[in-house]
């Protein structure tokens, strides 16, 4: 099959309420994004992405990541890579999935695992991106879509957004503000991907030929 007629297929993997994961499936239902959600798993059995998903007839599973609290390692580990190759599994989004992927994962899907980060990286990597940004008083900060590597919120960039902070924000109402944008740069960023054009330059992602 000629790649430009081979339909990309994604996997999300989530922890939380999976409304990055909703603006995949609508930018697909749109027919904005020309892929399709193969599977959805997550490490929360009663996380709202599952719903989400199985209310688009989307395969959707709890995995216990158990005995870890914050990797994905292990025997957990190994399941994961199992059933997203069940699946035949193109790539990878993650989408609030609240572990650190090890090495089975990555290396299992060579660059093929993606995340989003609520800041514009490399500033705030870690938990609570949009607070780490009200404390240190940035006017701007933004989301950023990148592929996954073995450091903490580190991989080559493929999409940023950027966005202001007011005076008044709350971390709730600053998190709001950056997810409207997560919106539109997950499905971007898919896209870029999709074209099969990108290519990496020492950590820069461009646009080849
Ligand atoms: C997003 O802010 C994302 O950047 C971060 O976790 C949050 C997930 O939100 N990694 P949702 O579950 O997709 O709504």
């Amino acid at each position: 099959v000629p790649v430009e007629t081979k339909i990309m297929r994604i996997a999300v993997l989530g922890s939380g309420k999976g409304s990055n994961c909703q603006s995949l499936i609508d930018a697909i239902e749109a027919k904005v994004l020309d892929a399709e959600i193969v599977c959805v798993i997550s490490d929360v059995e009663d996380a709202f992405i599952l719903e989400r998903a199985r209310k688009h007839g989307i395969p959707a599973q709890f995995i216990s990541a158990a005995p870890f609290k914050t990797k994905l390692d292990g025997e957990a580990e190994a399941r994961y890579v199992e059933v997203l190759r069940e699946h035949k599994t193109d790539v990878i989004a993650l989408a609030g999935f609240m572990r650190v992927v090890k090495d089975g994962l990555l290396d299992a899907f060579p660059g093929k695992i993606i995340n989003i980060h609520p800041s514009l990286l490399p500033a705030f990597p870690g938990l609570e991106g949009w607070t780490q940004a009200i404390n240190y008083g940035v006017r701007v900060t933004g989301c950023t879509v990148h592929i996954v590597e073995s450091g903490i919120d580190t991989g080559p960039i493929i999409v940023q957004k950027s966005v202001p902070v007011m005076d008044d924000d709350t971390p709730e109402s600053l998190h709001a503000r950056i997810q409207v944008q997560e919106h539109v740069a997950y499905p971007e960023a898919m896209n870029r991907i999709k074209s099969g054009r990108l290519e990496r330059q020492g950590r820069r992602m461009i646009e080849g030929s």
